[in-house]
């Protein structure tokens, strides 16, 4: 792939790894460290300022670290103080707010956002048009559906606020709500268009408006062959690709 170098406008204090690669029309502001073999696309911004940047001429940006061999498309916009990981991988027009923590190897879809102090584990894929409110915490081996919503503000508009946890291994189907401060817990199903008001036990299966718990996720069987906890049924692009999970975990537990 050929970038044409132009109309990049890069900060005097931006640190560049081996190898990295910038599009046309890319901001890259200052503080930023970009890891080896990474690259940034077209018309992205990289390490937005706050505010304060634009009324405080004694404003300093916060570091914005972006791991090793990350491919941020184009139009993405990625405020200062992200820790981001390696192997990162986005769509278009991603936009994180200040002082997200993503893991490694996550994906983040086309018009994701998320609103800043964010944590992600590693392996977490989160689709198109996702939106994470402030705060969440979403575990390793997360999957989360297109146009879902986290939330956070108990009584809105105020600063009552609690925000989701969504544990490892949970997959979200599209277009679920999760209200403020629940916690999902770890290889949950939640079906497509769930309002989840309440925690969610490890293993369910969770439906409807609101939503309430169907079934154990264990139960559920493709041709006769129980599919889930999906990591045994499903290792493409996963660690225990070729091994197999259980293999792989052993080899986890023994670190
Ligand atoms: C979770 C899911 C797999 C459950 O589907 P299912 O296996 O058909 O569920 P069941 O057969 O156990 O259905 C139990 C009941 O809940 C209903 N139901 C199924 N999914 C539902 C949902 N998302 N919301 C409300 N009710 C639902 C069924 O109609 C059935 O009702 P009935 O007993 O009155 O007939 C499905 O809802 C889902 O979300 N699939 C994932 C879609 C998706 O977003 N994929 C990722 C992006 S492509």
């Amino acid at each position: 792939m050929k970038f044409n170098n132009k109309y990049q406008v890069l900060g005097s204090k931006v640190k560049f790894g081996k190898n990295v690669r910038i599009g046309d029309n890319t901001i890259i502001y200052d503080n930023t460290i970009i890891g080896n073999d990474t690259i940034i696309a077209n018309d992205c911004v990289i390490g937005e300022p706050s505010s304060d940047y634009y009324y405080n001429e004694n404003y300093t940006n916060k570091t914005t670290q972006i791991g090793d061999n990350c491919l941020i498309r184009s139009h993405a916009i990625i405020y200062n103080g992200n820790s981001i990981g390696n192997n990162l991988s986005t769509g278009h027009r991603i936009m994180l707010r200040e002082n997200n923590n993503i893991g490694n190897n996550c994906k983040i879809g086309n018009y994701t956002e998320l609103h800043g102090h964010v944590r992600i584990g590693n392996y977490s894929n989160l689709h198109s048009s996702v939106c994470i409110v402030e705060n969440a915490n979403i575990g390793n081996f997360v999957w989360i559906a297109p146009g879902t919503i986290l939330t956070n503000d108990i009584t809105p508009p105020s600063n009552n606020r609690k925000s989701p946890i969504v544990d490892d291994y949970t997959f979200i189907a599209v277009n679920c709500v999760i209200l403020p401060g629940v916690r999902i817990g770890k290889h949950c199903l939640i079906g497509a268009s769930t309002l989840v008001t309440k925690d969610v036990e490890d293993y369910s299966v969770c439906l409807g408006t609101p939503g309430k718990f169907i079934k154990d996720i264990r139960d559920i069987e493709i041709k006769n062959i129980k599919h889930y906890p999906w990591p045994n049924n499903f290792e493409q692009g996963m660690p225990w690709e070729g091994i197999g999970y259980e293999n792989w975990i052993k080899t986890q537990n023994n670190d």
